[in-house]
């Protein structure tokens, strides 16, 4: 008897951005626009500890951001996980990330309305993931995009997540995403406060957890008067 495959097309992977740890791939999952994200072994880890880190992450990444998901924050949709490649397939997201949008600000024309509104979403969606026990753990303007058509923002990179109760952790989320916006996004002006405002109305433990961001803002500062 003759068994008929249907073979999933391979279409060519096109890289988007090579990091440290990870290779990202644009590429087609059963006729749908997708995303491979590939983690490579780091040379100087030991090789079996480095298999085991390489797995732990892609894991991480996985079930955490699934658990997102859950919780009502938009994430892209996992098609597909592969232990033996380290990849994650995902829903290629149309649109830009929440960096470009901000570096526009200001010289091509994005209004402040446009700005309060990402705000907005971003406070509101950390809200929910801290709520359900979630910490990202890299709060970066690239690991957010904002969808075309519909300007919905979409949280990406869950590979340091964990899932915590402790304010601590999700204080220490909130000062890594303040740093990246001071930094990189100043002329964005107060946008980590109009952030805050909206986590404050998402978020139930909002107090506990905007205690522990003073008490940690305050070591941040010690720190670097120290040098
Ligand atoms: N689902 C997606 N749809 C569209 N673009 C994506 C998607 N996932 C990732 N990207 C693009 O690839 C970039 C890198 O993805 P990601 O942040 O997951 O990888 P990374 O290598 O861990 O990056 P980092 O250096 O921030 O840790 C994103 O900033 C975004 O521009
Ligand atoms: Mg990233």
């Amino acid at each position: 008897m003759e068994i008929k495959l249907d073979v999933v097309e391979d279409s060519s992977l096109v890289l988007i951005k090579q990091g440290a740890e990870a290779r990202v791939f644009e590429s087609t999952f059963v006729d749908r626009r997708s995303v491979v994200k590939e983690r490579f072994s780091k040379k100087y880890r030991h090789p079996s500890l480095d298999s085991k880190l390489t797995l732990k992450r892609l894991n991480a990444e996985a079930r955490c951001t699934s658990k997102a998901r859950k919780l009502g924050v938009s994430t892209p949709v996992l098609y597909a996980v592969d232990p033996l490649l380290h990849s994650l397939t995902f829903e290629f997201v149309e649109g830009p990330t929440v960096k470009d949008v901000f570096l526009d600000f200001g010289s091509n024309g994005i209004v402040e309305e446009r700005l309060d509104d990402i705000a907005t979403q971003i406070g509101l969606a950390i809200g929910k993931l801290h709520d359900g026990g979630l910490v990202h753990g890299d709060l970066t303007t690239s690991n957010m995009l904002i969808r075309s058509g519909t300007n919905q923002l979409v949280l990406i990179d869950f590979g340091l997540s964990f899932t915590s109760n402790l304010p601590e952790d999700k204080a220490v989320d909130l000062y890594v995403l303040e740093r990246a916006l001071l930094s990189m996004h100043s002329s964005c002006g107060n946008v980590m406060d109009r952030i805050l405002d909206a986590y404050k109305k998402s978020s139930k433990q909002r107090s506990v957890t905007l205690y522990k961001l003073a008490q940690v803002r305050q070591r941040g500062r010690k720190r670097s008067m120290v040098g």
